[in-house]
């Protein structure tokens, strides 16, 4: 026990009147002349270290050289505090040790910020000094959180008859529908690796070869614009099964998210999880990712519109369009000015407008009850349901339009309203369409993507009617985020090809970029399907952080770098010329 014996957060009352010898960082050092008093710190938390000059000048003179950061190791006898000294705020708070011995083991220029959670530090420099970021305690939490819930799947998904199997992370491009991360061949010039986006094509011929049942914490990679709870970098809980259908994936999916809230949290959930389809979810919710922990649904009044001699309801409705609402309780409150903030966000969705009526006792208030007349309004307020105090909002316009707009006011008025939102609502989302239309690029794309089993009767299908099939997929959601996705998978060659086909990619293009994994189709491929979780926005949620970059030991900023490592650099010369790159 050279350096410790006892960890700092773990001095306790029981070892008043014991040696204890600690080490780690120091937090505070207050110096009061012939007492000075050290806070050191290690994983654990901090113990108080009291140095007396009069009982023991050496070491009293020693701590002198002390400042925040430096590494010690000390020990000494361990004594309650007096009632007026104990501090009730650490956990070691009613205990001191009176230093005996003491070793600076290293010193510390003044850092950068003091790794306090209460401090805020920008952003940038925290993660430039990650190493010293890492050491505020809730940072530690996360990523022991982190660990324990890593743990626990392993243990499950091995207990479950799983192996894991890493998969290349030098590969070709996997079809995640990100940009790919691009490494140059020195060996063969001109010539590319990619990043997997996914070990989907890995995991799929895992099952050709009859490893049954493969997972992996997997390392994935993409090239897209970064959001709070996106990352370049980031890691899948990745699964993959044979011989089963969607209920079995499910089933082990929901032991996974059981097995790491009862191990990271001592939560204890009780699946099954509550499944939408998801032309439910987008009808009631107007998002295939629902925040489920509130009401506020969306209520189609396309009907009752059209009923209206107002030019908005008509014209929507002539062009095919629908017109839907909802009911904010108790949101007559809000100002005109707050409803119009409100609906400046509806409008990034493309809605051209948001027609918002106030439910007071005196009667309505909207800016289109005179279009509309009072038999329409009571009737859109029996709909809604809608009572005093309420507020109701409607948008007309396409489909997509009103569902997505609708779906962040949704949300917004819940924030802004202070809707309780507590409690882990996890939903699966099931049966979505295998296709939806790109209108920018004019073409089909596959809403999971495209190795997922369409619902046909024939091939034939997937040329004469491809936006109405629909897909053995399911998304997990919880509270509103999308924590993982998954499918039954094609086991047929000829409906893969069609597939291919039906999103426009030609013979030689679909070879070219997935041939392999056609051509191993033709070895016997058993009926297969998987899914992937996303760690580290699990991880997010059950810590409660508002981005995947707190539970990262080492992430990028929302501009892909890494101010640590200065990563993405140049490079040398030499180093391009070896692989045949010039960079203009
Ligand atoms: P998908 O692309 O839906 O499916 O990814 C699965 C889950 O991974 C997480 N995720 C991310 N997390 C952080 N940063 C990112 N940039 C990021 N992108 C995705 C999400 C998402 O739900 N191969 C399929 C799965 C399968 O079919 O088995 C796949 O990768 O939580």
């Amino acid at each position: 026990m050279r350096y410790r014996d006892q960890w700092c957060g773990e001095v306790g009352e029981e070892l008043v009147g014991q040696q204890a010898k600690v080490a780690g960082w120091v937090q505070r050092r207050r110096d009061h002349g012939g007492l000075v008093f050290v806070d050191l710190r290690d994983r654990t938390g901090l113990v108080q270290l009291v140095f007396e000059a009069e009982s023991n000048a050496a070491v009293h003179q020693l701590v002198q050289e002390v400042r925040p950061e430096f590494v010690l190791s000390a020990s000494g006898i361990v004594v309650a505090r007096s009632a007026d000294r104990v501090n009730p705020n650490m956990t070691t708070g009613r205990v001191e040790i009176i230093a005996g011995s003491l070793e600076v083991l290293a010193a510390s220029k003044t850092p950068p910020f003091y790794p306090e959670d209460e401090l805020d530090v920008d952003e940038t420099l925290r993660l430039k000094y990650r190493y010293i970021d890492l050491r505020r305690p809730r940072m530690f939490r996360n990523l022991a959180l982190r660990n324990r819930a890593v743990q626990a799947v392993r243990r499950y998904l091995g207990d479950e008859g799983f192996i894991e199997v890493e998969t290349p992370i030098l590969t070709k491009s996997t079809p995640e529908g990100a940009r790919d991360f691009l490494v140059p061949s020195r060996m063969q010039p001109g010539q590319f690796y990619a990043l997997p986006q996914s070990p989907q094509l890995f995991k799929q011929l895992l099952m050709i070869s009859g490893f049954e049942r493969y997972f992996q914490m997997a390392p994935c990679f993409r090239d897209e614009d970064l959001r709070a709870d996106r990352q370049p970098e980031f890691a899948q809980i990745d699964l993959e099964m044979s011989f089963i259908e969607e209920l079995d994936v499910q089933n082990v999916i929901e032991g996974v998210i059981r097995a790491a809230w009862k191990e990271a949290l001592d939560v204890e959930l009780t699946p099954p999880f509550p499944r939408l389809t998801y032309a439910e979810a987008m009808a009631r919710y107007g998002s295939d990712k629902p925040d489920v922990r509130f009401a506020m649904e969306l209520v189609d009044v396309t009907d009752v519109a059209a009923k209206a001699d107002f030019r908005v309801f008509a014209e929507t409705v002539a062009r095919g369009g629908v017109v839907r609402g909802l009911r904010a309780q108790g949101g007559s409150r809000l100002s005109r000015k707050d409803v119009e903030d409100l609906a400046a966000q509806a409008a990034v969705f493309g809605a051209q407008g948001v027609l918002p009526v106030w439910v007071e006792e005196e009667g309505l208030r909207s800016p289109f009850a005179k279009f509309v007349g009072p038999e329409i309004m009571a009737e859109l307020v029996s709909r809604l349901s809608a009572r005093a105090g309420d507020l109701m909002v409607f948008v007309a316009d396409r489909t997509p339009v009103v569902e997505a707009s609708l779906s962040a006011l949704r949300l917004a008025l819940a924030e802004r309203l202070g809707v309780e939102r507590t409690g882990w609502a996890f939903v699966w989302i099931v049966d979505p369409p295998m296709f939806e239309y790109d209108e920018k690029e004019g073409r089909l794309k596959a809403q999971h993507h495209p190795f997922t089993m369409p619902r046909l009767d024939r091939v034939e299908d997937l040329k004469e009617k491809p936006l109405e099939l629909g897909t053995y997929a399911y998304d997990l959601v919880l509270n509103g985020v999308e924590l993982g996705s998954g499918s039954i998978r094609i086991a047929n060659p000829a409906v893969q090809e069609a597939v291919f086909e039906a999103l426009g990619m030609t013979e030689e293009q679909a070879k070219a970029k997935f041939g392999f994994l056609v051509e191993a189709m033709d070895y016997g491929i058993p009926p297969h399907g998987g899914m992937a979780l996303g760690l580290d926005r699990i991880i997010m949620l059950m810590t409660g952080e508002s981005s995947i970059r707190d539970v990262i030991a080492f992430p990028k900023t929302q501009s892909g770098s890494c101010p640590l490592t200065g990563a993405p650099s140049s490079v040398a010369a030499d180093q391009l010329k070896e692989l045949r790159i010039r960079t203009t």
